[in-house]
């Protein structure tokens, strides 16, 4: 079976940190002719802008042509076709796909039929490890290290599958975590105790002017709507935080706050143009470290 990016635990911390070096590279030299002759598939069953985007965009920029899908409506799995018989079909087609999809597990399952390498684009509320990696780039742009650093995330941290593979790649350096949430978008037990057996520590709390002013990243999250069985529950947190420009006077100089957007209401426009805001400079990062994890599965870096 080729090498997939399905988890962030598919990659060693050596091989993440070779991720980010070839990223680095990559912003320096933003196109190069590496893939030439390889096409790629982008089969979305859910929507995106960035992370479809910038893959393709990352692909064309190493040479690389790409045929996939944003809208299943135009697929034959309108017609009942599986997702097995889907996979088969397109590995067979390309060198590498990129896949995002509504049910967790369903990118571990295309990996184990394709006979190319799969990156798992988001899969339900479970993981999205090129978020994680581009996180993992900014947070070492910003802050010069990935060592021993406060990483507040905030909001939507039930559903929020950035937050999930983030707290884990981020085990490998030393974090010291705060989870800032409304009680019913707590950060699921599986990952606290997960956490708790890696002996890495963690701070749980409502309000988000607990730690503002001690944080060194703050990674605020959308509520994810679209992972709701009840839309009245929804209602009830979709606007829980709200993080202004006014609450930021006593924040520490380095910090910046990352979102892996959509932004909802959760970040004020007026944050945007603080020297704290880094969430656009962090999208068009995803670019490069997309870059770079396409060159790496297919043995080119
Ligand atoms: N961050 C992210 O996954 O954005 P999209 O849903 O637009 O791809």
């Amino acid at each position: 079976m080729p090498k997939s990016l399905i988890s962030i635990h598919d990659f060693s911390k050596e091989e993440i940190l070779h991720i980010l070096e070839i990223a680095a590279e990559f912003e320096k030299n933003k196109s190069q002719n590496i893939l030439a002759g390889k096409v790629i598939a982008c089969i979305f069953f859910e929507p995106s802008t960035r992370t479809r985007l910038s893959f393709e965009t990352a692909s064309n920029r190493l040479g690389a042509r790409v045929i996939g899908f944003s809208d299943t409506g135009n697929t034959s799995i309108t017609k009942g076709e599986s997702l097995k018989d889907t996979i088969k079909m397109v590995s067979n087609y390309v060198d590498l796909i990129v896949m995002r999809h509504p049910l967790e597990g369903a990118s571990r399952y295309a990996s184990e039929i394709a006979s190319v390498p799969v990156v798992n684009a988001g899969d339900g509320a479970n993981q999205h490890p090129s978020q994680t990696l581009l996180d993992l780039y900014s947070i070492k742009q910003t802050q010069g290290k990935l060592n021993d650093l406060k990483i507040n995330m905030v909001g939507d941290l039930k559903y929020g599958r950035t937050v999930h593979s983030l707290l884990q790649a981020m085990s490998h350096f030393s974090p010291n975590f705060v989870f800032t949430s409304p009680d019913e978008l707590m950060l699921p037990s599986e990952y606290k105790e997960w956490l708790d057996g890696k002996g890495i520590p963690y701070t749980e709390t409502r309000q988000l002017s607990d730690h503002l002013n001690d944080s060194d990243i703050i990674y605020m999250t959308r509520v994810q709507q679209e992972r709701f069985t009840d839309l009245m529950e929804y209602e009830k947190v979709k606007n829980f935080y709200r993080l202004e420009k006014s609450m930021l006077d006593n924040v520490k100089p380095n910090m910046k706050i990352l979102h892996p957007l959509p932004r909802l209401n959760e970040i004020s426009t007026d944050v945007d143009d603080t020297k704290y805001a880094y969430f656009y400079k962090q999208a068009e990062n995803g670019m490069y470290v997309r870059m770079a994890i396409i060159a790496y599965l297919l043995g080119y870096k």
